[in-house]
């Protein structure tokens, strides 16, 4: 009997290692995959907000929202649908490859490139409420076009807009 006991642990060891690797496979460890909801928000498995578009092509709240967001204060300079102009880069694909944190924070504090050959400057909108408040639909838009997942134009149908996301708004910008 003593000699088989060690026995025991190396099989719950095994199993527990076998379930793990399943669990893996159910929820995608990638930087797109929605794998959690908060009161209409979705995250990915890293806790970096993502987008969550249903088969008949239900877009979530933040999504319609950043669409929106997005042509009022991003596309003048970097062109419709997050594609990119002559002047700055294609937003569409800096969500896919950049850094969460790396795309606030430029947003943020800005950047620029000026020199002889290039005079590249991203505004900071740190001061900008409309774009603050709203930063998560941007970037969530952005990763839905960057992903292939949404197509042009405005989303036609959406989920509503959460109580969680609608008191969340009303903090950011400041009103009663
Ligand atoms: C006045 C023009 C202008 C506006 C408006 C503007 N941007 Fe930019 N943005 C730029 C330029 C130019 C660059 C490239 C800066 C550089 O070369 O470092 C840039 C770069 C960026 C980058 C880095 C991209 C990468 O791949 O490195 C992000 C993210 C970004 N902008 C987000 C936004 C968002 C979001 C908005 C709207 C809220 C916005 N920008 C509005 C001009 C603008």
């Amino acid at each position: 009997m003593t000699r088989s006991r060690p026995a025991v642990p190396m099989i719950l060891a095994f199993l527990t290692f076998m379930a793990s690797a399943a669990g893996a496979e159910d929820a995608p460890k990638d930087n797109i995959t929605a794998v959690r909801d908060e009161n209409g928000r979705y995250y990915t498995a890293d806790d970096v907000p993502t987008f969550k578009i249903a088969e008949d092509g239900t877009v979530d709240w933040l999504t319609y929202s950043g669409f929106r967001r997005y042509h009022s204060e991003c596309h003048v300079c970097h062109g419709p649908e997050g594609e990119g102009s002559s002047y700055a880069p294609a937003l569409k694909t800096s969500a896919i490859n950049m850094d969460y944190y790396d795309f606030v924070d430029v947003v943020t504090n800005g950047r620029k490139k000026v020199n002889a050959a290039e005079n590249s400057v991203m505004p900071a909108f740190g001061e900008n409420v409309n774009v603050m408040c709203y930063l998560d639909d941007i970037y969530v838009y952005l990763k839905a076009r960057g992903a292939d997942a949404l197509p042009r134009g405005r989303p036609a149908k959406k989920e509503a807009k959460s109580d969680a996301i609608k008191e969340a708004e009303t903090a950011c910008l400041g009103h009663e």
